[in-house]
């Protein structure tokens, strides 16, 4: 039997973050290759050429079987499928045509899903986004993405190929992991991030969270570090404010505090969605539709938090989360 549902439930989080470590800017790029290392069973399609056109060898630069992935016929219900294994944030993709052919894609859309039935369009300025394929066999065409897609199966969907020759592909898809958690809190409970060091130093961070809360005070998200470092967003009143310090407070005496206040009657018992981004000095603060742009205090450029520290709690903020 399942466990009874809580009957009183002050505030739901759900809590999405990737922190982004070191201090290279090559540490920070969500561009992990996702697709070289996938089994075969991880690749789909409407239909193959033949055998030895399977998705399964729509590879990246490989030249397994005839080199990539072929359909039966070539016309626009074709599509390639990429079954990533996990939800994963994916920024980006990349597309090759097949290997010593005269097949390749010169414009294609892309479809996500979590599932593998429910599909979504990739869109960018407010339209189905149409991307510009390959021009021979071996070049590789890339795409960064405006807007990452947080998805487990993604297609390609080709719309125009080569008039000479057929469809054919080789992709790659790029992107990183992310943590993902749901929890209710009474105020007494709490949700711990434990990361796999010791102490963090980051230049970059990205919470991006949703909530639903019946009280109009209470912590939501708080992290410290020893040498005074913290991030705390929390509601007041009503009000979601943002309190960041990233300049060693604890050693210096100069005032590196900054907050920053947004929205009003968020304890309506709806869904609000918080997004923060920080890059160095720059932080992005939005509510729901909002935006607040703004820098924060003091010399440091980083925020160095104990990787224990990073928690949700209910209402009542105690006892601290350490
Ligand atoms: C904040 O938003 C602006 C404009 O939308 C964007 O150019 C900038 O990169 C964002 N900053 C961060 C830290 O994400």
């Amino acid at each position: 039997m399942d466990a009874a549902p809580k009957l009183f439930s002050a505030l739901t989080l759900l809590l999405v973050g990737s922190w982004h470590l070191g201090s290279t800017a090559s540490n920070y790029n969500c561009d992990d290759a996702l697709v070289s290392s996938l089994p075969p069973t991880a690749f789909d399609s409407s239909s193959e050429f033949l055998n030895a056109h399977s998705p399964s060898f729509a590879k990246l630069n490989r030249r397994d079987g005839a080199g990539g992935w072929s359909p039966l016929e070539s016309n626009q219900q074709q599509w390639l499928q990429i079954d990533l294994g996990d939800r994963l944030e994916i920024a980006g993709v990349a597309t090759q045509g097949r290997y010593g052919s005269s097949d390749w894609v010169t414009s294609y859309t892309l479809m996500f899903s979590d599932t593998g039935r429910n599909w979504k369009q990739y869109r960018q300025e407010d339209s189905i986004w149409v991307f510009i394929g390959n021009t021979n066999a071996d070049s590789v065409v890339e795409h960064k993405f405006l807007h990452s897609m947080k998805a487990r199966f993604l297609r390609f969907i080709p719309l125009k190929w080569n008039p000479n020759g057929r469809i054919g592909l080789r992709v790659e898809v790029y992107g990183c992991s992310y943590k993902s958690d749901i929890a209710d809190f009474d105020g007494r409970s709490s949700l711990l991030y434990r990361f796999n060091q010791k102490l963090m130093s980051t230049f970059k961070d990205v919470v991006s969270l949703k909530f639903k809360s019946m009280q109009g005070d209470g912590v939501l998200f708080h992290g410290e570090g020893q040498r005074g470092d913290y991030i705390t967003l929390e509601l007041q009143k009503g009000k979601l404010s943002l309190h960041i310090n990233l300049g060693d407070a604890k050693l210096r005496f100069s005032n590196s505090h900054t907050s920053v206040t947004l929205g009003s009657l968020l304890d309506d018992q709806h869904w609000h969605s918080v997004l923060i981004e920080r890059f160095n000095k720059q932080v992005n603060f939005t509510v729901d539709k909002h935006t607040q742009h703004f820098r924060t205090k003091g010399d440091s450029d980083h925020l160095d938090i104990d990787y224990e520290a990073l928690c949700a709690h209910g209402p009542a903020f105690n006892p601290p989360c350490h």
